[in-house]
């Protein structure tokens, strides 16, 4: 078997399994989840329909390419989205099955591990915390996870100074994710216009993971986005790539459906990587993704409901916790050290005291440099609908409450 499966980490959720094993919730409390980072707003009417009145293509192979009106309807949406005079969706465009394969694909093509020593392997940088994708895609891919803690006084920002240069030196993929998951934080202009610097220098791929782009508070402000700075910088897309996808822009995370944007070159390698791996999109969602892409109006009334949400729930929890709005995404990303209790004891008692579920920070990050960047806080997903998301914040209120008395 491969030696490099052995390398991967149990995921999050394995981790709050077993944190969980042996625990009786208190009798009395309905569950409930804000664990899994999963949309659970109903999937809009026109994407269902556009789902059933293309079913006629489960009849054919669909084309690892994509049908050229689903890059055609990606590449207006890019435009439109980022501000940019042109893409070529012929070249730089391509759908893919959700953003996670894509993640993953992208390390197994961009990685050349012939260029090291086994002792000194290519390195991927990632930041931490992070979505656990980019480790095992490094790990698979025979290349090292370099981590880049991010720092909570800095609204998250990794610190990419502290980096030596023999790591820039052997580094050949970094991953940034923004939006960011857990923190929700968004890279500026500032710190975009300090990693092409450090692409152009080094001669890395960034891969931006932007799946939250379009979940955000404030109707006006949009998060900047990879090739939308590329633009401002007057840069161009070398060695840059942005994955997207429909799950949370449009609550279909069970259509697998987005797309990787950017460096032609890097995606005719991708391409040709992903004719073998074999992960073309159903022609069905090919179609449906057309319909979804085309239309903002669903994505509106989406985020005006997650609007509500934090804005109730928000000031709830920032009474017993450091808590804030973040800049987008939908996660509350709360340090919890105030309470006395460790990430691990929060979740673990919050869940047997009131049957309530949050994520652990320290799942969601690694041990680097000293410290793991996750400790002591957790992430609350407020995926459920509001009135559920303000039973459990209530709970949690009344849980560290009872910390203190
Ligand atoms: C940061 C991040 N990137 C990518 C994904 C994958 O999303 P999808 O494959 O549905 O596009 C997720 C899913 O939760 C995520 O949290």
């Amino acid at each position: 078997m491969n030696p490099l499966l052995k390398k991967l980490q149990p995921y999050p959720f394995e981790k709050l399994r077993a944190l969980f094993k042996g625990i009786e919730p208190r009798a009395g409390f309905t569950p409930i989840s804000f664990g899994i980072g999963e949309p659970k707003h109903p999937t809009p009417a026109l994407i269902r329909d556009a789902v059933i009145d293309s079913l006629d293509g489960l009849a054919s192979y669909p084309a690892t390419l994509g049908s050229e009106p689903l890059r055609a309807a990606i590449a207006a949406w890019v435009m439109q989205r980022y501000g940019l005079e042109s893409i070529d969706a012929a070249t730089q465009v391509l759908p893919v099955s959700g953003s996670r394969e894509a993640l993953f694909a992208l390390a197994q093509t961009v990685i050349d591990s012939r260029t090291a020593s086994a002792a000194e392997p290519p390195i991927v940088l990632c930041p931490n915390p992070f979505y656990q994708i980019y480790e095992g895609a490094a790990l698979l891919a025979g290349a090292e996870p370099y981590f880049v803690n991010s720092d909570p006084a800095r609204n998250f920002a990794c610190d990419y100074s502290a980096v030596p240069d023999h790591i820039w030196a052997r580094t050949q993929l970094l991953y940034v994710c923004s939006p960011g998951n857990p923190t929700g934080a968004v890279l500026t202009l500032d710190n975009w216009r300090e990693l092409f610097a450090l692409s152009d220098k080094h001669g890395f791929v960034i891969a931006s993971d932007e799946c939250y782009s379009e979940i955000y508070f404030d109707e006006g402000h949009p998060p900047l986005g990879g090739l939308e700075a590329a633009r401002l910088l007057d840069r161009g897309f070398d060695r840059l790539v942005m994955l997207s996808s429909l799950s949370k822009r449009s609550n279909v995370p069970g259509m697998r459906s987005g797309f990787v944007a950017g460096d032609a070159s890097v995606l005719k390698d991708f391409l040709l990587y992903r004719t073998y791996h074999g992960a073309a999109l159903s022609t069905v969602f090919q179609r449906a993704s057309v319909v979804a892409w085309q239309d903002e109006t669903h994505v509106r009334d989406n985020r005006a409901k997650y609007l509500k949400k934090f804005q109730t729930v928000t000031p709830m929890l920032a009474d017993v916790l450091d808590v804030r709005l973040p800049d987008a995404a939908f996660y509350l990303w709360a340090n919890v050290s105030g309470t006395g209790l460790t990430d691990t004891e929060f979740a673990a008692r919050l869940y047997a005291d009131y049957n309530v579920t949050v994520l652990p920070g320290s799942f969601l990050a690694r041990f680097a440099h000293g410290t793991n960047p996750g400790e002591g806080f957790v992430r609350i997903a407020l995926v459920a609908e509001t009135a559920e998301c303000v039973e459990g914040a209530r709970r949690i209120v009344e849980f560290c409450r009872s910390l203190k008395s």
